[in-house]
């Protein structure tokens, strides 16, 4: 605490990001990132970007990317929202469409970054325990008049829940705004962006850093009624008029240009996680159902969860291990890599554990 910080600064709880270790590192399966490059469209475009234009902003509603997503989703340009990487929205979100909202609502165990905007914004909210089994149970969510957001798959868990599902829920709480945050969705989750036409209540958040191997560009985008996208227009033009660069608007184009690529890498990190799980489970792990490019995992009994991350961390291998809250602190997120990426880890594990 300083003199010179507004007094609610000492009272923020930051989010913490998985470790990007300043070393060279054996394996970073630690904040899921892609372990494949973008399309090749997509490195073309960012080799010949006219360097000559970069002395200009870019568009700032970035209107050619929205358009681009729009043809993608079958949706119309204003649909769409663009912004600096779906962190960002998502504070807009729970800046422009939760706050003074009476109920907000998130699981107890989901995106840890939720929390931290309610707080940012000093947004009341309760958290919603998963069952027994880890999942989300959208029946413990039904609230006239509220706000709901929950990722799918949900994270650090990795479980999807059905499209039924959630269309069942959406249609029973038709005064409620519901936000699903599909950053994982590509890789094998049913997604809810074909509900938007029928319920103007609800948004879809997208990633471009994990399915579109684009982390390092920072761009995420949201789908939903335009009166929903409008207000996020707002809260971002009273924010900053141009958080997506001009490299980054003219490569997430490039990356809806090459859906062949896009589909066939997405198919690939789905086979390698199923193969990988089917090995975890034979050395003795529980591993949850994924609907994602990670894996939720408990190690064998004789093993603790907090001591074979530190094991693998020496090793020079970075998985994710959650301190807090306690209920999942016996359990490893591992982000899913190329195939000889998942058998060093395997073969590493081997040697770690007693079985
Ligand atoms: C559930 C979830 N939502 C959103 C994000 C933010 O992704 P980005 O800001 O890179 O688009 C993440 C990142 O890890 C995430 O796990």
């Amino acid at each position: 605490m300083t003199k010179f910080w507004s007094h609610f600064v000492s009272k923020l709880d930051p989010y913490i990001p998985g470790e990007q270790p300043q070393k060279e590192i054996r394996l970073k399966l630690n904040t899921n990132e892609n372990p494949f490059p973008p399309s090749p469209l997509v490195l073309d475009e960012i080799t010949n970007f006219g360097i000559d234009k970069i002395n200009l902003y870019p568009d700032p509603e970035s209107n050619e990317l929205c358009e681009e997503i729009a043809k993608y989703h079958h949706l119309s340009k204003d649909q769409v929202f663009v912004g600096n990487g779906s962190d960002e929205i998502l504070a807009f979100i729970f800046y422009g469409l939760f706050k003074n909202k009476k109920n907000l609502f998130f699981p107890n165990i989901t995106y840890s970054f939720y929390p931290v905007y309610a707080k940012l914004f000093d947004i009341d909210f309760k958290t919603i325990p998963l069952d027994d089994n880890f999942e989300i149970n959208l029946s413990d969510y039904h609230h006239s008049n509220s706000a709901v957001i929950f990722p799918n798959p949900n994270a650090p868990t990795s479980i999807p829940l059905s499209l039924k599902s959630i269309e069942n829920f959406v249609a029973l709480n038709e005064s409620s705004i519901i936000v699903i945050d599909e950053a994982y969705v590509d890789f094998g989750t049913e997604s809810a962006v074909t509900l938007i036409n029928n319920f103007p209540n609800i948004l879809v958040t997208r990633s471009m850093s994990k399915s579109r191997s684009l982390a390092g560009l920072r761009v995420g985008y949201a789908v939903g009624s335009s009166e929903l996208i409008d207000g996020l227009k707002r809260v971002k033009n009273s924010f900053n008029s141009y958080p997506v660069d001009r490299i980054a608007q003219k490569a997430s184009i490039a990356s809806f240009k090459d859906d062949k690529y896009f589909k066939e890498k997405c198919k690939q990190i789905i086979e390698i996680r199923e193969n990988f799980s089917t090995n975890l489970k034979n050395l003795g792990f529980q591993v949850f159902q994924s609907g994602g490019n990670f894996i939720f995992t408990r190690p064998p009994s004789k093993n603790n969860a907090e001591d074979l991350y530190v094991a693998l961390k020496n090793s020079g291998i970075l998985v994710r291990f959650f301190k807090e809250p306690k209920i999942i602190s016996s359990y490893l997120r591992i982000t899913i890599g190329t195939s000889e990426q998942m058998d060093l880890l395997l073969s590493e594990l081997k040697k770690l554990i007693d079985q």
